[in-house]
C-alpha cells in the first residue's frame, strides 16, 4: 500500500524535526487534481500554523528529510505548503506483481484490530418489516462485512421490539378476534390485524383499553398462558424475519431482543437515582439536561408515572450489557433520521452514568425512502410496502432486464442470475447514495444497465469473467512487471491502488457509498481500458500483463460487492 507508506514516511520526518507534534493527522490522500500527482499532503500547513512556523519553509525541511525515491519521483512543494507526490510506474509495477501473487489485494488488515458492535435490523414482534428496517438491514450488514475485511472484531446484534405496551392490545386482540387460517398464511399480517383491531376498539371504548392494560400486567406478572401466547408471537415473527434475512444473504451473531434486558431494568433506574441522575418529576423517573446546548428542552423519562421502563431504560440496560460483555471500542446503531433525538439523549445520559467508559458511540441513521411521487414509499393504497413482495417485485423485474439482455440462456440459469440482480439492485440502491439523503425507490433507476447500479457492475464483472472464459484452458503466467505503456493501463493501475484507502474511508465515516463509488469507477476506467488496451489479441508479454490487470481488476469488483452484501454472478 504505496500510501500508507508514504504517510509512515512522511510522519517519521515530521518527528524528526519535531519530536513533540502529534503526526496522526499527517495524512496522505490521492491528489483531488490528478495533474499535479497521485497524492497530496495538506497536513503539514495546519501543522506549521500551530506551531507558528512558515509552511512552506517547514514543508522544504520535511521535504529534506524524506527519502521517498523508491515510491516517487522528487516531491514537489506546491501553493502553502502542500506536497504533491508522483508515483514512479516501477513503484506501481511492484505494487501489482505482489498483488498478482496474491500478497495482498492492495488493502492492509489493521495493525490493532478492535471490538465493534452494529446493532441493525432490529424489526418489531407482531409488525412487518418495512422498508425502514431494509435499509438498516443492508446498510448495517455492509458496515459489518466492511469492518471485517480490514481485521476488526464485530459483533452484530439484532435489538428486535419483543416488549412492550403494544402486547396487552395483541393478546386482547389474539384471545378474541384470531383468525388461526389467516395466521397460518401470513403471521405477521394477522398480527397486524389483531393490533389495528383492538387499537381502534380502544379509542371508543374505555373497556377495551382496561382489558389491554390488563393483559398486560399478566404478562408482565408472568402470567403462564400470557406468556405462552407471547412466545409464539415472538417465534412466529422471527420465522418471517428469518426467511427476509435467507433471501438478502444477511446475518446477525446475536439476537438479543429488548426483553433480554427486563430484570435489569429497575436496577438502572434506581442507579440512576441514587446517582442523581434521575429526578421525580410528576410521578415519573425523568433525566434533565438543563446544561446541554441542544438537549436543554428534551429531559428524558426513563421511568414512567405507572412504574413501566420504555424504550431508552432498555438502551441504557442494552448498552451495559454490551460495554460488559464485548468491551467495544464502538457501539454503531443504524436506524431512520427520525431516532437522532433518542440516541442523542441515551448518549448523553449513559456518558453521565458511566464517565470514562471510553466507547465510541455512533448513531449512523439514515434518511427516507420516498416514492416517485415523492412522499413516503407505500402502495398505491397507502399501506406500508411488504418487504417479501417487494423482493418478489424486483427478481420478477430483474428477470425481465436479464431476458431481454440474453435470450439464450436456459430459463433457470435467468432466474437464478435475476435473484442475483434484482436483489443487488435493490442492496445498492439502499447503499449508493448519502445515507442521510432521502432517496427515491425508482424500479427503472436501480435496474439500469448504465450509471451507478447494481446490473451496471454486476454486468462488468461478468465481461471480465467472458475473457478468462475464452481463455479456455489456457494457464495463466503471472507477469514479473507491468510495463504500463498506455494511459488507460496507468489510470486504471492506479485506482486499483486506492482500494484500501477507499475501505478505511468507509469505516472511519460509516459510509459504504464511498466503496460503491468507487467500484462505479473502477468499472469505468476498466470500460475504457478495455476499449483502448487489446488483451486477448495483444502478444507475449503485454498479453499477460493485461490479463494479469483484468484478473485483478475482477478480484477487486467481486471483493468489493461481496463486502457490500451482493452476490456476483458469472454471465448475465
Ligand atoms: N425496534 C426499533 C424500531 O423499529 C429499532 C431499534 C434500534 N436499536 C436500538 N438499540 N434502539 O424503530
Amino acid at each position: 500500500m504505496i500510501h500508507l507508506a508514504l504517510q509512515e514516511k512522511l510522519q517519521r520526518a515530521v518527528l524528526e524535526l519535531m519530536p513533540e507534534a502529534d503526526v496522526s493527522s499527517v495524512l496522505v490522500r490521492p491528489c483531488p487534481e490528478p495533474k499535479f500527482g497521485d497524492y497530496q499532503t495538506n497536513a503539514l500547513i495546519g501543522l506549521a500554523k500551530r506551531n507558528r512556523l512558515n509552511p512552506r519553509e517547514l514543508a522544504a525541511k520535511v521535504v529534506g528529510q524524506l527519502d521517498v525515491t523508491d515510491y516517487c519521483e522528487p516531491v514537489e512543494i506546491a501553493g502553502p505548503g502542500f506536497l504533491n507526490f508522483q508515483l514512479k510506474t516501477a513503484a506501481l509495477s511492484d505494487t501489482l506483481v505482489s498483488a498478482t501473487r496474491g500478497e495482498h489485494l492492495f488493502y492492509r488488515t489493521a495493525a490493532e484490530p478492535r471490538t465493534i458492535i452494529i446493532d441493525y435490523s432490529s424489526p418489531n414482534v407482531a409488525k412487518p418489516m418495512h422498508v425502514g428496517h431494509i435499509r438498516s438491514t443492508i446498510l448495517g450488514y455492509a458496515l459489518a462485512k466492511v469492518f471485517r475485511l480490514l481485521g476488526h472484531k464485530v459483533a452484530t446484534d439484532n435489538h428486535i421490539g419483543d416488549w412492550g405496551t403494544q402486547f396487552g392490545k395483541l393478546l386482547v386482540g389474539w384471545k378474541e378476534h384470531l383468525d388461526k387460517d389467516a395466521l397460518g398464511q401470513d403471521a405477521l399480517a394477522e398480527m397486524e390485524r389483531l393490533y389495528k383491531l383492538v387499537n381502534t376498539a380502544c379509542d371508543g371504548d374505555e373497556t377495551v383499553l382496561a382489558r389491554a392494560r390488563e393483559e398486560l400486567v399478566k404478562l408482565q406478572d408472568g402470567d403462564a398462558e400470557n406468556l405462552a401466547i407471547w412466545h409464539e408471537m415472538i417465534d412466529l415473527s422471527r420465522h418471517q424475519f428469518d426467511e427476509i434475512y435467507g433471501r438478502l444473504g444477511v446475518e446477525f451473531d446475536e439476537t438479543l431482543g429488548e426483553s433480554f434486558y427486563n430484570d435489569r431494568l429497575k436496577g438502572v433506574v434506581d442507579d440512576l437515582v441514587t446517582q442523581g441522575i434521575a429526578e421525580e418529576s410528576e410521578g415519573a423517573q425523568v433525566v434533565f439536561f438543563n446544561d446541554h446546548k441542544s438537549l436543554k428542552k428534551h429531559p428524558a423519562i426513563v421511568q414512567k408515572s405507572d412504574g413501566a421502563a420504555n424504550y431508552t431504560t432498555t438502551d441504557l440496560a442494552t448498552l451495559e450489557h454490551r460495554q460488559d460483555s464485548w468491551q467495544p471500542s464502538e457501539v454503531i446503531y443504524v436506524t431512520d433520521g427520525r431516532q437522532q433525538l433518542h440516541f442523542q439523549q441515551l448518549f448523553e445520559l449513559y456518558n453521565r452514568w458511566k464517565p470514562g467508559h471510553g466507547m465510541k458511540l455512533n448513531h449512523v441513521w439514515f434518511g427516507a425512502i420516498l416514492g416517485e411521487d415523492g412522499k413516503p414509499f407505500k402502495t398505491r393504497s397507502g399501506e406500508i410496502i411488504r418487504l417479501s413482495g417487494l423482493l418478489d417485485e424486483a427478481e420478477q423485474r430483474a428477470f425481465d432486464v436479464v431476458s431481454e439482455k440474453n435470450p439464450n440462456l436456459p430459463g433457470e440459469e435467468r432466474h437464478d442470475i435475476a435473484r442475483v440482480v434484482g436483489l443487488g439492485a435493490i442492496k445498492y440502491a439502499d447503499l449508493s447514495g448519502n445515507r442521510q439523503s432521502d432517496y427515491v425507490f425508482s424500479w427503472d433507476t436501480m435496474l439500469a444497465l448504465v450509471g451507478n447500479t447494481a446490473p451496471y457492475l454486476l454486468y462488468a464483472f461478468t465481461r471480465i469473467r467472458s475473457i478468462f472464459r475464452k481463455l479456455g484452458n489456457e494457464s495463466l503466467t503471472r507477469p514479473e512487471s507491468f510495463a504500463l505503456g498506455q494511459a488507460e493501463e496507468l489510470t486504471l493501475a492506479k485506482h486499483l491502488l486506492h482500494f484500501g484507502l477507499v475501505l478505511e474511508q468507509v469505516v472511519d465515516e460509516c459510509r459504504p457509498n464511498y466503496l460503491c463509488n468507487y467500484l462505479y469507477e473502477l468499472a469505468g476506467h476498466f470500460g475504457s481500458f478495455y476499449e483502448n488496451c487489446p488483451v486477448l489479441q495483444a502478444e507475449g508479454e503485454i498479453r499477460t500483463q493485461r490479463l494479469a490487470l483484468c484478473d485483478l481488476t475482477g478480484q477487486v469488483l467481486k471483493t468489493g460487492l461481496e463486502t457490500l452484501g451482493l452476490e456476483t454472478t458469472d454471465r448475465m
